[in-house]
């Protein structure tokens, strides 16, 4: 490493450090050069042979990445319905995927100016309540988390969002903290079964984010008994690919309206919305 490098030698220098352990690593190098200069894809372009001094933390950066620590965690940065948020290993890190649990939701409450109270259970980093409170901007949201630390991770994107006064974030678990007539339950809950084998990089992110019980759909079904005991008119959830057969049983004896489930981008059972 030396003090002051060029562009096209600092990303080929960042590539062969990344290159042995990251798939990507010549894109990586590019994204992670975009966001320490805070420059765009076309600054980088047309400025190959520019320089760039003081690039000590930049390979701090690469070295965390090339123990595969998550990118998002390493920039304090992550994007999500094109939108830009605050992350650090308090949170999960969003993933594309629960894009569609909030399309659910607009799906199902087409005009914007409803006047809803909605609850999330399992806030994490808030992203789900926030691109909510945006869209629905007479709505109120309450959000729940059993993690202090997760809550400090939402409440910086609160104010990064100016959202303080539609989003109440509670400590608690499920919906104990909120008492308030709910006519919408959103959730994104911990839904893998305990003791699987996880890919490396997860080990960095909160477990009690991503594993549900020792089945894995406990949080699931307790929040459906939830729902259904408080006649919550909609309940919105994200699940695991495996999981449909299992919710459709548990609810096999019980009445509501219907209960739709929605699938992902490779077409795998990713949801759920309960009407009642
Ligand atoms: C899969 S993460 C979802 C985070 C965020 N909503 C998202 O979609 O990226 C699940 C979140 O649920 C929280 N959680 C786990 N068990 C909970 C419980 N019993 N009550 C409330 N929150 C819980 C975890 O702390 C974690 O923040």
């Amino acid at each position: 490493m030396r003090s002051k490098y060029i562009v096209k030698e600092l990303l080929r220098e960042m590539t062969q450090i990344l290159k042995p352990c990251i798939p990507r690593a010549a894109r990586e190098a590019q994204l992670f050069l975009m966001k320490y200069l805070n420059v765009d894809e076309l600054w980088l372009i047309t400025h190959q042979k520019s320089e760039v001094q003081e690039t000590q933390q930049l390979f701090e950066w690469v070295q965390r990445r090339k123990n595969n620590e998550p990118f998002e965690y390493i920039t304090n940065s992550v994007s999500f319905y094109s939108e830009e948020f605050y992350i650090d290993e308090g949170a999960l890190i969003p993933r594309p995927e629960t894009e569609l649990l909030i399309d659910e939701v607009l799906k199902n409450v087409p005009d914007k100016n409803s006047v809803l109270t909605f609850a999330e259970v399992g806030v994490g980093s808030g992203i789900i309540s926030i691109m909510l409170a945006k869209y629905f901007k007479n709505s109120k949201i309450i959000a729940v988390d059993i993690s202090e630390k997760a809550l400090h991770v939402a409440q910086k994107n609160i104010e990064r969002f100016g959202l303080q006064e539609q989003i109440e974030l509670r400590f608690g678990s499920l919906l104990a903290p909120v008492h308030e007539k709910i006519d919408y339950l959103v959730s994104n809950p911990p839904y893998i079964e305990e003791g699987v084998d996880l890919a490396q990089n997860l080990s960095y992110e909160p477990q009690n984010a991503l594993f549900g019980g020792t089945v894995g759909d406990e949080i699931i079904k307790k929040l459906l008994d939830e729902a259904l005991k408080q006649k919550i008119k909609f309940f919105s959830c994200e699940m695991g690919y495996d999981q449909q057969d299992k919710i459709r049983l548990y609810l096999k004896e019980t009445n509501f309206k219907s209960i739709k489930f929605y699938k992902d981008y490779s077409s795998f059972d990713r949801g759920f919305t309960l009407i009642n």
